[in-house]
């Protein structure tokens, strides 16, 4: 029976894609892999460029975001995957990071699951992994436990000393205000280990910037 791989390809760096990633890609017939945008770019796919078989059936499929045609797109996608795993041959599903981790993923997976399909999940490194080594900083020491939110959440800090906070696009003001006044030491960093990367420690910078691909790790005293 064909199985589908969920991959997680890591944060952009094509170095950054694990062993077993780039070996389930290659014993893939088909590579699908999500965009944002209609007929826009995979950053995915970009990454796991260079591990694709010649001959393999590569497929970006459009996630819109919170639009009104968000269910009828998912399901276009769900239904082209279950059409060639019908077939007989196996998908890899290409996920930035972690497949786990804030990923649409964890939806097909399910949904996979229920229809009956074989389905092997691989892991990846994880953006704020991959940011930490890049800015050379310590996510979380000791008996600490380690926050992971979303922008929007920034708020809910209580008395954690090491935060990661994602998803900060949009919403950069709010997040360096609030770590200011909790008393954090942060740093920026959007598109890690990829062209274009930027790493910034200024509120003001901060506040300026504007990149989906990005996230703050924060620590105080
Ligand atoms: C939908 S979540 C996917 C997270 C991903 N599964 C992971 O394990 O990192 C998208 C968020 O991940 C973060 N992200 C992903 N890749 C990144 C990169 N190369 N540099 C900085 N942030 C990144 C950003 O906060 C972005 O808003």
């Amino acid at each position: 029976m064909a199985i589908l791989y969920g991959i997680g390809v890591g944060p952009g760096d094509p170095e950054l894609v694990t062993i077993k990633a780039a070996r389930r890609i290659a014993d893939s017939q088909v590579v699908v892999a999500p965009s944002a945008e209609e007929g826009g770019e995979s950053i995915a796919l970009e990454t796991a460029r260079e591990y694709i078989k010649e001959g393999t059936e590569v497929v970006i499929k459009h996630f819109p975001m919170g639009k009104e045609n968000r269910v009828s797109k998912i399901k276009e996608a769900y239904d082209f995957i279950e059409e060639k795993l019908r077939e007989g041959k196996n998908v890899s599903f290409l996920t930035i990071g972690d497949p786990y981790i804030y990923s649409t993923y964890i939806h097909l997976l399910k949904h996979m699951e229920e229809r009956g399909f074989e389905v092997e999940t691989i892991a990846g490194i994880p953006s704020f992994c991959a940011a930490a080594s890049i800015v050379d900083r310590t996510l979380v020491v000791g008996n600490n436990p380690l926050l992971i939110l979303p922008a929007a959440r920034v708020q809910d800090i209580k008395d954690e000393k090491y935060v990661v906070i994602m998803k900060v696009y949009k919403q950069e003001e709010l997040v360096v205000n609030t770590l200011e006044e909790k008393g954090f030491d942060y740093v920026y960093i959007s598109r890690a280990g990829r062209e274009g990367q930027v790493i910034l420690d200024k509120k003001e910078d901060i506040i300026q910037a504007r990149d989906y691909m990005s996230l703050i790790l924060a620590s105080r005293e």
